[in-house]
């Protein structure tokens, strides 16, 4: 039986987020993210890259464009439709667009991807949800490949602010506001989870940043490398 936690998810949240790619005041990607100009430079040339929650896709665009293999995926069909028309008329073969809910059963093959990269997407949803697509990030990726994730912190701002959206705490560290679900890391979080699902932790960084610069919005974030080890649960399909 599903938790009350799941019904809200799957009732709400496409709904949500379709109503927020629509809204001309919500925060939009327009440039590349400075987290994506890092990790390229850790990629090994023509790397596989799976993103997660890739939203306008610019960051997936910049690693095809670097000579990457790149599958981008979001849960929202018109984000994927928008994407795919980019690729079409940019001409870029290595970069496919596909719908994924990263809190569902994910449709690739096991050990197909080098890397996994998801930029302000893994917030969104609970923890139970998040340690279903860990197995499912540790499945799909290569022996020895690796997770790179920026996501909001607990550090940030909203996150201190209870009254914030009028949330209410729903799990540790974990907001249901309007209907969203907010998750913020700590450190001690992202570490324990990854490493028990067989995840050996590379880096872990801490800072705030403004991510979409129209909206000046400072966040408060947490950048995380890990990399898939040969030890540790969760090596199955979840
Ligand atoms: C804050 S935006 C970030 C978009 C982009 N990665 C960026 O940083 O500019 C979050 C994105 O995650 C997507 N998203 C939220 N929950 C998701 C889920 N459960 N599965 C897949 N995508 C999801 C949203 O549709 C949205 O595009």
């Amino acid at each position: 039986m599903r938790s009350l936690n799941e019904n809200i998810y799957v009732s709400n949240q496409h709904r949500i987020w379709q109503k927020d790619l629509k809204d001309p005041k919500k925060a939009k990607q327009i440039k590349v993210h400075q987290f994506a100009k890092e990790v390229v430079k850790d990629l090994k040339p023509e790397s596989k890259i799976l993103s997660l929650g890739c939203g306008a896709g610019l960051d997936e665009i910049f690693f095809a464009k670097k000579g990457h293999f790149v599958v981008a995926t979001d849960f929202l069909e018109s984000a994927i439709n928008e994407l795919n028309e980019r690729i079409k008329k940019e001409k870029i073969t290595n970069l496919k667009a596909k719908v994924q809910d990263i809190a569902e059963p994910f449709v690739f093959w096991d050990e197909f991807f080098d890397a996994v990269y998801s930029h302000l997407s893994l917030n969104f949803i609970t923890d139970a949800h998040l340690v279903k697509a860990i197995k499912e990030i540790r499945r799909v990726l290569k022996p020895n490949g690796a997770i790179y994730i920026i996501a909001l912190s607990v550090s940030d701002k909203d996150y201190s602010d209870k009254t914030f959206g009028k949330g209410k705490e729903i799990e540790k560290d974990t907001f249901l506001r309007n209907g969203k679900f907010f998750h913020y890391f700590s450190r001690e979080y992202l570490e324990k989870r990854f490493s028990e699902f067989g995840f050996r932790v590379e880096d872990v960084v801490t800072g705030k940043r403004i991510f979409f610069p129209p909206d000046g919005r400072v966040m408060g974030f947490i950048q995380f490398k890990a990399r898939k080890s040969n030890t540790g649960r969760g090596r199955g399909r979840s």
